[in-house]
């Protein structure tokens, strides 16, 4: 299997759907709200949620197609969550996906909005997708809701807010990660399966889930670490910003040497859980090393 192509043609797909997102809407004399929705969504970030949508629902039934509309929602919802996430009022970053964040190009109201827009434009493609049947919409509709909301992402910003500049445990921090960032990525493989019109098993379902809490664990651990150790130009978003909001992460807990032993863990046993559950875990093993090395 050659990885990188395959992730390159699942990306290629939804960058190229994504494109047309709320283009119709750019005549209208009040242009600049869709404008500032499709600047931070078209910003070119790794879509590894859509990517994880799409392959999962190919690991059930062959194909990646069933699951398009459900990545360019969950893509969506990312999206808005980064516009919210680097506001004044929460982490105050001014760089995101290599350009200006939303509030710096747009002002602050109009970024607030335009994450809200992108959120309620994540449910409705979401709920509208002709690829998939009404009843498996609802279900996706509610996988999303459930992931992102006041038990899901929300609840992981709220902690991560609430405790800047104050010491944490190890445990504790973990389950600000779970929630903040596990959360979507589960969200992400679930949906993948909802797509798919061949049934997920118990055993599949199960798998889905402990794959993306560890992966996700990983992925968060890993991003910490790059606010340490990469450059604004490699990353994209400015570094240094975790230490500059007094937040306790992985590498002040316990050093990067052993974030880089925790992050190979984390990705072990993400691999693990779908190593026996499908027929074709290849690409999805492939993903996690390759997040576990990532620059950016
Ligand atoms: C950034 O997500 C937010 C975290 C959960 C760490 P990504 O690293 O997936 O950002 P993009 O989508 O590639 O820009
Ligand atoms: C944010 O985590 C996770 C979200 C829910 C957006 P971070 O605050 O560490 O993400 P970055 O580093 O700004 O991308
Ligand atoms: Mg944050
Ligand atoms: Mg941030
Ligand atoms: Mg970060």
């Amino acid at each position: 299997m050659d990885f990188d192509r395959e992730y390159q043609r699942a990306q290629a797909l939804v960058e190229q759907a994504l494109q047309s997102a709320f283009a119709g809407e750019l005549d209208s004399p009040h242009r600049e709200l869709p404008e500032a929705m499709r600047y931070s969504l078209l910003a070119g970030g790794k879509r590894v949620r859509p990517v994880l949508t799409l392959k999962f629902c190919q690991a059930l039934c062959g194909e990646m197609e069933p699951a398009l509309d459900y990545a360019c929602g969950i893509e969506m919802l990312h999206t808005y969550s980064l516009i919210h996430d680097d506001l004044p009022c929460m982490d105050d970053d001014d760089l995101r996906r290599g350009k200006p964040t939303c509030h710096v190009k747009y002002g602050e109201w109009l970024a607030l909005l335009a994450g809200d827009a992108l959120q309620t434009a994540a449910f409705e493609r979401l709920a509208a997708s002709e690829r998939t049947t009404p009843a498996a919409n609802g279900r996706a509709c509610g996988i999303l809701a459930r992931a992102a909301g006041r038990n899901g992402m929300c609840a992981g910003q709220y902690l991560d807010i609430l405790e800047q500049g104050r010491a944490l445990d190890g445990e504790r921090l973990t389950q600000i990660h779970l929630r903040k960032t596990s959360a979507l990525l589960e969200a992400a493989c679930l949906l993948g399966l909802t797509a798919s019109p061949a049934e997920p098993s118990e055993g599949q379902w199960a798998a889905a889930e402990r794959y993306a809490r560890e992966l996700g664990l990983a992925f968060q651990i890993r991003d910490d670490m790059l606010d340490v150790e990469s450059t604004e130009e490699e990353l994209g978003k400015p570094i240094g910003s975790d230490a500059q909001n007094g937040k306790t992460t992985f590498v002040t807990l316990y050093g990067l040497e052993q974030c880089r032993a925790l992050v190979a863990e984390h990705t072990k046993q993400a691999k693990q859980s779908v190593e026996g559950a499908f027929d074709r875990p290849e690409f999805l093993c492939a993903l996690a090393d390759s997040l576990a090395k990532r620059k950016n």
